[in-house]
């Protein structure tokens, strides 16, 4: 037994030291310590050891199992940490690496050129209100004076959601929600989407911007709009800015006009900017048609009021001189950063 004893226990450490991963040990372990292990089956041999030898020899068996363990325990030891040597060596930080780049978003030219005309607005005491892109054909044709079977229909033609509601191809339609909220005076802007089922190129887009203008009160007069966007693009384009009315026609306003500005470019002598005519056209607008007036409730004996319509990306495009609209939409940040 004692022989056994000696030579499960050589056995054992010889293992121990060979065993060059964690899993091995523990499988040295189950084999010698467990329940079924050999040391443990030896142990049941000791029915045939004389009683006074027993003593002795469970003290042997308990020392090598203390020994195994012990060594089982040094060999865990040393494996893991060569393992975390092992993992350190291979995940060395180079600290010379340049850091990696934190790139900073910009904002989108739209947004710069919107900011400029809100804060210009603002300034002259407008609230800025905004409409949902989906909208009622009633409120952005009907109420707006352009009936079902109006020319006018055309020029918009939009995406339909049912033959009541529509994806609205003006900002007016904030014009009509406004005034029917019945709080008098108004003097607002409405920035937002628009839609039109127009295909893309330099200058159109099937979804573009527009910001939207309504001013209503006692005694408004066109004196009034005009001076409002002469100030208006004077601060937008610079102190030099000429600005032109020509008469026009939209049929929620009379009488209405499409408003030009002198060419910031070459100052109106004509330039490939204003395609040589010194002048830029940038926004429509007109004195609130009676008619719409009524059809949202105010009196236009009591009140009259300006209205206006510039195109966002229109006003962006010239701003920074950018000649094709579809750069806009990329969403290139190396087109973005420029402005
Ligand atoms: N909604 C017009 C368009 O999309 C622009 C416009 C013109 C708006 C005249 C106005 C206005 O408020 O008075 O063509």
């Amino acid at each position: 037994m004692k022989e056994q004893l000696e030579k499960i226990k050589e056995e054992a450490l010889k293992q121990i030291a060979a065993s060059d991963a964690l899993e091995k040990l523990n499988d040295i372990r189950v084999s010698y310590l467990g329940k079924k292990g050999q040391l443990t089956s030896l142990l049941k041999g000791m029915k045939d050891v004389s009683p006074e030898e027993r003593p002795k020899v469970g003290q042997m068996v308990n020392d090598a199992r203390a020994l195994i363990e012990g060594r089982l325990e040094e060999a865990k030891t040393a494996l893991a940490q060569k393992a975390r040597e092992e993992q350190l060596r291979k995940e060395v930080i180079d600290v010379t690496l340049p850091a990696k780049r934190q790139e900073e978003g910009h904002r989108h030219p739209n947004t710069i050129a919107l900011e400029e005309v809100e804060r210009i607005f603002i300034g002259m005491g407008y609230e800025v209100v905004e409409g949902p892109e989906v909208e009622y054909d009633e409120y952005n044709f009907e109420k707006l004076n352009i009936p079902k079977g109006h020319p006018a229909r055309d020029e918009q033609d939009t995406f339909y959601i049912n033959d009541s509601i529509l994806l609205r191809s003006q900002t007016s339609p904030v014009q009509v929600r406004t005034m029917e909220q019945g709080k008098l005076p108004i003097r607002m802007i409405a920035p937002g989407r628009v839609f039109r089922s127009d295909e893309v190129d330099a200058t159109h887009s099937p979804s573009f911007h527009q910001i939207e203008g309504l001013v209503i009160d006692k005694g408004i007069t066109f004196a009034d709009l005009k001076g409002t966007l002469e100030e208006f693009a004077k601060e937008m384009f610079g102190t030099e800015t000429k600005v032109k009315f020509r008469p026009h026609h939209f049929p929620f306003t009379e009488p209405s006009a499409e408003v030009d500005v002198s060419c910031f470019k070459c100052g109106g002598k004509g330039c490939r900017f204003c395609k040589g005519s010194g002048w830029i056209e940038i926004l429509g607008c007109g004195m609130v048609h009676p008619h719409v007036l009524e059809m949202c409730n105010i009196d236009p004996d009591e009140y009259s009021g300006f209205a206006f319509g510039v195109g966002l990306e229109r006003i962006a495009l010239l701003k920074y001189e950018i000649d094709d609209m579809r750069l806009l939409y990329e969403n290139d940040i190396r087109f973005l950063k420029q402005f």
